[in-house]
């Protein structure tokens, strides 16, 4: 028997299309655990590959798991308790999501592949990828609608929803939600195929203070509803979450009952599972305003709120009234009685009893509770470390009125000084002021809280890079473009080391605004490749913008260069 140790961490479940068995996707190590749904027990847990990010069942014998840091699927053969790894398929850079494609005769599944904004199809009878369709930025959930005829694709970036054909992939419609809505979540199709439900937030973009927090007036937690297959925009809805003191953190994932009676919705912040009656919604025809209608808060039939503690996330239905939750801190998979509302059994997959520091540290990160009324975490902004591409005017950096992009915290504590300005010396300091004057929240840090969240800091490292060529080394064109980095272009005087950062700050004519600092400190420039958004406000959406238009070398102490010259420098710099 392989021993897998650790905290587990279930990011994703799916019942068995008999409904005798799950499997959850444990992320933190590397493991698939199947559990008996009558007896409410593990039967046997497997690794299964490195970052195990969603899981399927093709049928009743076979699972499909991503592999987030593998960029593959795994295909699982499960007889009786014993799971084995029959075979992984290369699906591309950073796999997110999976379902299955319904055209049961010739099996396929979709893949959201999130590093190179595509969905992969993929052949499980030959076992390669067999088309890919191009989407929006960073597909993090897919869902088919019941009818077998739509596949919805939500985007966490830009907060787009593709709509293709499931059958012959042809694209059908592409809607933005909103402006400024990021972090969108797990979709949810009503069973009747006629409308999907994506949770996310939406930025409101006013100053982080106290007095806006409280109005919800920086971060709203909102369902949307569009229709199938168009997205219409006269038909689309919004619902907002948030009750007034007592706001939702981080709303993950929306699942429907078969029956289309119940809509749930886990929330990772605020530990809890957001019970609707689905049909009772009253969907806002306009501006949803800034806190959930107060006829469901005064309503138990139509609405209610389940202390999940931890951070659920991934949730699905077993039957009509009874659903799994994985829940991700808890180490565990929790089972609802829906109508109930109540938590029948809770089913431990392993894992430390005590948190170690790093671990508390997470806890912390993820907990909306440490902001004030629970409207966000570090999560939010930070998504699993990493950046929502979302500008917030925080009051951190001395100045007032400037919108300035969420930076990735992958190897964030290589590169002191902190913040765009680089005034900030002490990480600790960093992340005390995070979560007094971000957060603003109403427990105050101790020393222990901001030690725990460096120790989880010191955890996030960038991904494999996916731009070097198969061993590990640079392409020719980003050996060119490596030269033209250390010389002709005079990048490496500001951008230098392992980490291409150097710990002065510099005026390089990008501070246009009068409350905005002239200088800033060289951002690192490793991971760029995973990023959407570049400069401190945000202000250029690719590479190409950046270096052609906003921080051209001739401006900043270098030589211009020619198109073909530019073309390989981007090539090194997607590769760093
Ligand atoms: C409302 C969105 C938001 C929330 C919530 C938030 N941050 Fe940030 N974070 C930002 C922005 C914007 C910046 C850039 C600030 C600046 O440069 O002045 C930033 C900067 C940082 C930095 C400096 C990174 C660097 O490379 O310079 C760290 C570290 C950090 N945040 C950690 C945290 C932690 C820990 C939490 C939770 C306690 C948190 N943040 C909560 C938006 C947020
Ligand atoms: C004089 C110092 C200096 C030089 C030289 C320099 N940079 Fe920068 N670079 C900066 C600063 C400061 C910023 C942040 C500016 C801002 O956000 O307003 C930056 C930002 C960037 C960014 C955006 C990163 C992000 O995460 O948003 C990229 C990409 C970049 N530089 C690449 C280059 C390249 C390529 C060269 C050479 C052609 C170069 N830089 C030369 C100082 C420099």
């Amino acid at each position: 028997m392989t021993v897998v140790a650790g905290d587990r961490s279930p990011l994703a479940v799916a019942v068995s299309p008999n409904g005798r068995f799950c499997v959850s996707a444990n992320y933190t190590s590397d493991s698939v655990t199947l559990v008996d749904l009558q007896k409410g027990e593990t039967v046997s847990e497997h690794p299964c590959g490195r970052g195990p990010s969603d899981v399927v069942w093709m049928d009743d014998r076979t699972a499909l798991v991503c592999l987030q840091h593998e960029d593959a699927v795994a295909v699982l053969k499960i007889e009786g308790a014993r799971i084995s790894i029959d075979k992984r398929i290369a699906v591309g850079d950073e796999p997110s999501a999976i379902v299955m494609s319904p055209t049961r005769d010739e099996p396929r599944a979709f893949v959201a592949v999130s590093g190179t904004d595509e969905v992969a199809v993929l052949d499980l009878s030959e076992q390669v990828v067999e088309q890919r369709i191009a989407v929006g930025q960073q597909p993090c959930s897919l869902a088919l609608s019941p009818n077998g005829r739509w596949l919805v694709t939500a985007c966490s970036l830009g907060g787009e929803v593709f709509v293709h054909d499931a059958i012959s992939y042809k694209s059908h419609s592409r809607r933005v939600l909103l402006d400024d809505t990021g972090n969108l979540g797990v979709v949810a199709i009503l069973p009747d195929s006629s409308a999907c439900i994506v949770p996310h937030i939406v930025n409101r973009t006013f100053p982080v203070n106290i007095e806006n927090i409280e109005k919800g007036w920086v971060i709203d937690n909102r369902l949307s509803k569009l229709p199938l297959p168009t997205g219409e925009e006269w038909n689309q809805a919004q619902l907002g979450l948030d009750k007034r003191g007592d706001a939702v953190g981080d709303a993950y994932a929306a699942a429907v009952s078969p029956d289309g009676e119940w809509l749930l919705v886990t929330c990772g912040g605020t530990h809890e599972l957001l019970v609707f009656r689905q049909p009772t919604i009253p969907w806002p025809p306009a501006d949803p305003g800034d806190f959930i209608p107060d006829e469901l808060l005064s309503d138990d039939d139509r609405f209610r709120r389940l202390e999940l503690g931890g951070r659920p996330l991934g949730v699905e239905f077993i039957d009509g009234r009874t659903a799994i939750v994985a829940n991700y801190l808890l180490n565990a998979l929790q089972v609802v009685d829906v109508a109930k509302v109540s938590i029948v059994r809770t089913i431990r997959l392993g894992g430390p009893v005590q948190p170690n520091l790093e671990r508390r540290g997470e806890t912390i990160f993820y907990d909306a509770d440490r902001s004030l009324n629970s409207w966000f975490s570090c999560h939010t902004c930070h998504p699993e470390g990493h950046t929502s591409g979302l500008t917030f005017d925080t009051l951190n950096d001395r100045s007032y009125s400037t919108q300035k992009l969420t930076p990735s915290l992958r190897g964030v504590v290589h590169t002191a000084p902190w913040t765009w300005q680089g005034w900030q010396q002490d990480l600790h300091a960093a992340v005390r002021q995070s979560l007094t004057s971000t957060m603003q929240g109403r427990q105050p840090p101790t020393n222990e809280d901001a030690e725990a969240l460096v120790a989880f800091l010191s955890t996030l490292e960038h991904f494999e890079n996916p731009h070097l060529a198969g061993d590990g080394q640079l392409t020719r064109a980003a050996r060119r473009g490596k030269q033209l980095f250390e010389s002709k272009a005079g990048c490496a005087k500001c951008h230098r080391g392992p980490h291409f950062t150097t710990p002065e700050a510099f005026d390089v004519g990008l501070g246009l605004s009068p409350t905005d600092s002239k200088e800033h400190n060289p951002p690192s420039l490793r991971g760029l490749y995973s990023r959407r958004r570049f400069l401190h406000d945000g202000r250029a959406r690719t590479l190409q913008q950046v270096i052609n238009r906003h921080h051209r070398p001739e401006d900043i102490g270098g030589e211009s260069l020619t198109g073909e010259e530019l073309q390989d420098l981007i090539a090194y710099l997607r590769s760093i």
